[in-house]
């Protein structure tokens, strides 16, 4: 089960984090990866170490919040890799500032490229796979749209409509043959989250919430990421699965 061999994969996002450990993840049950990020010097050096694991990657660099240089690249790759089989929509940036004071242009920012060019971006892609009649799409989200937290105004908009979206999406895209669910993860140690884990206040007080007492790290999303790119998850679509330490579901 969950062999992802003769398929290809784009992960947005993956030059490290948790788009990187994805990659690692997907190819390693055998997909052709195609990985992305703004920085050509830190995609290469992803792509050499992923290829050090026996893994065939194409990196592809771009900025998914300039949707027209974004589409350009992915109909080249297409060129080379003749159709993507599973999209792993996981970039995503943030803006922590009080609600009272958060800039607009940061709010439109965070939006544009947390939910705007998601669904560019994503269309264009599931746009390919009905033609194929077959397709993986899965959203990062975020345990922020299932519970808000202070400073996250824009982001938690943006995460708690991409959660919307993977319903509507679900049942736009079923008859092509095409599956759509997100994974929302909890506190993952990344660079997203540096100044975070740099705090040890707060990570006493998320050791205290957390029931796992613990801090996620990047490979504990890469199983629910396989089971939802997998062929064998057919019939599951439209859902949301925190990855969360059980954060979300308890008080
Ligand atoms: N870490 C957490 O606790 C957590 C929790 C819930 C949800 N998430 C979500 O998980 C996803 C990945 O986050 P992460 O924690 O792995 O972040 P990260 O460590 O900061 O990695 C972000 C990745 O996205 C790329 N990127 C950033 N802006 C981009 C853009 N405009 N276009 C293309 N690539 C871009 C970065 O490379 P470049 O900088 O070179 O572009 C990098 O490869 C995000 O959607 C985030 O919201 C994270």
């Amino acid at each position: 089960m969950f062999d992802l061999s003769g398929q290809v994969a784009l992960i947005t996002g993956s030059s490290r984090g948790i788009g990187y450990a994805a990659a690692r993840a997907l190819g390693g049950q055998g997909a052709v990866v195609v990985i992305n990020g703004r920085d050509p010097a830190a995609l290469a050096q992803a792509a050499t170490e992923l290829r050090g694991e026996g893994i065939t990657v194409h990196a592809l660099p771009f900025d998914m919040s300039d949707i027209d240089q974004a589409v350009k690249a992915i109909d080249e790759v297409l060129k080379t890799v003749g159709r993507i089989d599973i999209f792993f929509a996981n970039a995503g940036i943030q803006h922590r500032e009080l609600l009272l004071s958060f800039p607009l242009r940061e709010f439109e920012r965070v939006i544009f490229a947390n939910l705007t060019s998601q669904w560019a971006l994503g269309r264009h892609i599931a746009q390919g796979m009905a033609s194929h009649g077959y397709g993986r799409i899965v959203f990062t989200g975020s345990v922020t749209a299932l519970l808000g937290r202070q400073g996250v105004t824009a982001y938690t908009a943006a995460k708690a409509a991409l959660h919307g979206l993977v319903r509507q999406w679900a049942a736009e895209l079923s008859e092509s043959g095409i599956t759509v669910n997100a994974i929302a993860p909890g506190y993952i140690k990344t660079e997203l989250t540096k100044n975070l884990w740099d705090d040890a206040k707060f990570t006493a007080w998320l050791q205290d919430r957390v029931p796992q007492k613990r801090w996620g790290v990047p490979d504990d999303l890469a199983s629910a990421l396989v089971f939802m790119a997998a062929r064998e998850s057919g019939f599951v679509t439209g859902q949301i699965l925190a990855v969360d330490g059980g954060m979300s579901s308890t008080m």
